[in-house]
């Protein structure tokens, strides 16, 4: 494996991660949006309901689900290429920078299922989180992706 594959797969990776989080950070908003029209006056709400529910389920169906999985096709061509291509092993994933990352995008693919199950309780009317609750938790991608990517740029060791 060149190191020109390399390059292009790490490129490929970052502008699907790109997707990803501007996904992941736009849909609570639509979220919070949902919850906020509770209570106001019909048909008002139905409307505004239905137009965010368009909205909620398109984002995640044509933009977040098939870039996280682009993101993990390209995160794990990597892998493969630094364990067989440039013959790391796969002790490489033990490495504290690797593995620091490996919790991060684990703790950021489970935060991604979470939204989706609550798109599947809001478009069902049974979601009892609040507009307060999407706008509390809207920036914990975003800290969750400092450490995915922080720590890939500085290969931080314990020595
Ligand atoms: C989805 C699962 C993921 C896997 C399996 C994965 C794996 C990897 C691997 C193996 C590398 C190459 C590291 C190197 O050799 O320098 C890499 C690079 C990178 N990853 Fe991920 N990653 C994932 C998700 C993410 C996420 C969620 C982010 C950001 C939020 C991210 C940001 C980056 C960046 C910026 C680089 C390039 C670092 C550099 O050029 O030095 N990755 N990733």
């Amino acid at each position: 494996m060149s190191f020109e594959t390399f390059s292009l797969v790490r490129g490929l990776h970052i502008l699907a991660v790109i997707a990803w989080m501007a996904g992941m950070l736009f849909l609570p908003r639509l979220y919070a949006y949902d919850a906020e029209q509770a209570g106001k006056p019909e048909p008002l709400r139905s409307e505004m309901q239905g137009l965010l529910r368009i909205w909620q389920r398109r984002l995640l169906k044509i933009i977040i689900n098939p870039s996280m999985t682009a993101a993990w096709v390209f995160g794990v061509w990597m892998i493969l290429i630094h364990v067989y291509g440039f013959g790391q092993g796969w002790g490489f994933l033990l490495l504290p920078w690797m593995a620091t990352k490996l919790v991060a995008v684990f703790v950021l693919s489970g935060w991604h299922g979470f939204l989706a199950g609550e798109l599947k309780r809001i478009q069902a009317g049974t979601s009892v989180r609040s507009g307060r609750f999407w706008r509390m938790t809207n920036e914990i991608p975003f800290l969750i992706a400092i450490v995915a990517v922080l720590s890939v740029t500085v290969e931080w060791t314990l020595g």
